[in-house]
């Protein structure tokens, strides 16, 4: 199986677990739902969700069949990745009106009931997270998982993140501040993406770590690709804004290093990103893949 077609198939998989448990849009809360719902399935390349189940292959054989459990933590992933992207989108923040190719929910639901939706979906997640019907996860890793997750996603790294972004707009920020902004607002839920999927294949503690720096790599290594596809790709391959990074003045490595050097900054994370990988067998043969993939992606 080549990556294109491991990642097809590992999405379909994670798009029929999302559709299982997200709510249904048939209560007096269907307007609300059906905002979260519009934007999980708006598309989205479910690349947090697909490196969690590549990772936890990589400690582990599943031979493709995931228990509930591993399923609950991609799904939970991606909920928390999309509540990201509706307020990433807001007026207030990034002010966008195009989104994996539809409009964004504030768009089509307003403000209000956008910021909702995310709230929801946030909240959500770690409702995802701490259902484990059959226990098929010992409670310790999964209080593990949900610790991790949320230090990620927290101050300590996306949302901080998001803050130093938008507190950046305008500013020459220095290397150390630039990456520092990429690795919160971008590399810590990939990073976490990657360590929940060890936990969840009873990693080693060596293998962990090797998975936490591979995550801290390839992390970095797609917002910096973020940012060059910003600058080089367009709306109809995106299906979100192109060029709208310089045009709000965001601290980027294209703005501080020019496209070339940012593309080598890129080839140099997916090979550390590659080296941490030397001690595992060729179970982790996806997760080198898919780092290839992230940094050779075009959208
Ligand atoms: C976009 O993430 C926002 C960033 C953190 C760079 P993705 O490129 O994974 O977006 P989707 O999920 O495929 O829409
Ligand atoms: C998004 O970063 C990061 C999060 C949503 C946490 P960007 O603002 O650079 O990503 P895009 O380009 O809008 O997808
Ligand atoms: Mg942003
Ligand atoms: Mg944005």
């Amino acid at each position: 199986m080549d990556i294109r077609q491991y990642i097809a198939t590992k999405r379909q998989q994670i798009d029929t677990a999302l559709e299982r448990y997200l709510p249904e849009d048939e209560s007096t809360l269907a307007e609300h739902i059906k905002a979260m719902r519009y934007s999980i399935f708006a598309g989205g390349k479910r690349v947090r969700p697909i490196l969690c189940l590549a990772a936890a292959e990589a400690v582990k054989d599943f031979n493709n069949e995931f228990p509930d459990s591993v399923m609950l933590s991609a799904c939970a992933l991606e909920c928390i990745h999309t509540y990201s992207l509706i307020h990433d989108d807001l007026p207030a923040m990034d002010d966008d009106d195009l989104r994996r190719g539809m409009p964004t929910n504030h768009m089509v639901y307003g403000e209000a009931c956008a910021i909702l939706a995310g709230d929801s979906l946030l909240t959500y997640a770690f409702d995802l997270l701490s259902r484990d019907v059959r226990e098929t996860i010992p409670a310790h890793d999964r209080l593990t998982i949900i610790s991790l997750i949320s230090r990620a996603v927290g101050p300590e790294g996306m949302v901080g993140g998001q803050f130093l972004d938008l507190t950046h707009e305008g500013k020459e920020a220095q290397y150390t501040m630039l990456r520092d902004i990429h690795s919160r607002k971008t590399g810590a839920l990939i990073t976490a993406s990657v360590q929940t999927g060890g936990v969840l294949g009873s990693s080693s503690p060596e293998q962990f770590k090797a998975l936490t720096r591979y995550g801290i790599q390839i992390g970095l290594a797609f917002q910096i690709v973020d940012d060059l596809l910003n600058v080089e790709g367009t709306e109809e391959q995106l299906g979100k804004a192109a060029g709208s990074d310089a045009a709000r003045n965001k601290a980027t490595y294209p703005a501080l290093f020019g496209v070339d050097k940012t593309r080598k900054k890129a080839q140099e994370a997916l090979q550390e990103a590659l080296a941490t990988l030397d001690d595992f067998d060729e179970r982790a043969d996806r997760l080198r893949d898919l780092a290839r993939y992230v940094v050779s992606r075009k959208r």
